[in-house]
């Protein structure tokens, strides 16, 4: 991506490291060993959930929380169950009917490791986990708080948001959409629930209405911009740091902004949008500072 050293690089990755690592022994201490004949199955949950990724999303609830003061607690189980969600995604979508991935953070995926009806239904309990997580009362001790981030969550994931956008991108494989097409799909597929994990700090500490919608603007700028990255790291970036095969989206027909624009309009477009992203944070104090360079680094990252 660019190609200087920037200072959001090394003022992120510690902080993200840091997150990664609560968010690790959150989900470790949450995620069940059942013992019995579906203890197959819990393997599995944990072999996807657990042992892998930037952990961006779960960093992101804990940074939007601490702009409110919220318990880090309460803000490590909202982390975990976003992680959950982002997991069950990778998981189908490393799935042969979809994109068809034999590694993901540098392991093989689920359904190579176990197998596809195994991989499906980790997925499943991956999903169903996040909301139960949500709903019980160490996630917050007001209900309504509860009800708000189970909600936005059913909204972020499903046909209107992660699983719409999906489905967006199996039927465009092929096909070539103009870029609004191309960007809504990508809004719903990703920056959906990134935004989601911008907003959750704000529903729990509950925030103003103003400074509740400046994180929705962010978060939804930053989404699209790690998407975009994500594209570019598929048709540029080191498979080995990445943990996961590369330049597989232009064998399979995907439409993304670097197949419609070309890399280097890509890197402008996603350049301006962590740009903007950051605009969006006008509204707070240098306790934002870690979110603003979260923006630049999504966009400068190598993995
Ligand atoms: C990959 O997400 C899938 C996309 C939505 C682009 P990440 O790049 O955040 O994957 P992990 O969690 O770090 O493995
Ligand atoms: C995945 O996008 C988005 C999800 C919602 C899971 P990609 O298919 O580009 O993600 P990678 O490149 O496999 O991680
Ligand atoms: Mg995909
Ligand atoms: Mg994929
Ligand atoms: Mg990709």
């Amino acid at each position: 991506m660019n190609s200087e050293p920037r200072l959001a690089q090394s003022l992120v990755e510690p902080a993200l490291a840091e997150a990664a690592l609560f968010v690790e022994s959150t989900l470790d201490a949450l995620l069940p060993r059942t013992v019995g004949p579906e203890q197959r199955l819990l393997k599995a949950m944990r072999y996807a959930a657990i042992g892998g990724g930037k952990r961006l999303r779960g960093f992101l609830v804990l940074q939007s929380g601490r702009l409110f003061g919220v318990d880090r607690r309460a803000l490590g189980r909202v982390a975990a169950a976003v992680e959950c969600v982002h997991a069950y995604s990778l998981v189908h979508d490393d799935l042969p009917a979809m994109d068809n991935d034999d590694l993901r953070r540098g392991k093989p995926t689920v359904h190579r490791e176990f197998d596809e009806a195994t991989a499906i239904l980790a997925g499943d309990g991956l999903l169903t986990l996040a909301f139960g997580l949500l709903a019980e009362p160490d996630a917050h001790g007001d209900p309504f708080v509860r009800c708000d981030l189970v909600a936005r969550l059913a909204h972020v994931a499903g046909h209107a948001g992660m699983v719409g956008g999906q489905m967006i991108d199996m039927e465009f494989e092929g096909k070539m959409p103009a870029l609004p097409e191309i960007t809504r799909l990508q809004r719903m597929k990703t920056a959906a629930l990134i935004t989601y994990c911008c907003e959750a700090g704000a529903i729990m500490g509950k925030a103003s209405q103003p400074l509740r919608s400046a994180l929705c603007n962010y978060g939804q700028e930053l989404g699209l911009a790690f998407q975009i990255a994500d594209d570019l790291l598929d048709a540029e970036g080191d498979a080995e740091a990445m943990g996961k095969k590369t330049r597989k989206d232009d064998g399979r027909g995907k439409s993304t902004v670097v197949s419609v624009l070309g890399a280097e309009r890509a890197h402008a477009q996603a350049n301006a949008l962590a740009a903007q992203a950051v605009r969006h944070l006008d509204l707070f104090d240098e306790k934002a500072d870690l979110l603003r360079a979260a923006a630049e680094f999504a966009v400068t990252r190598r993995a």
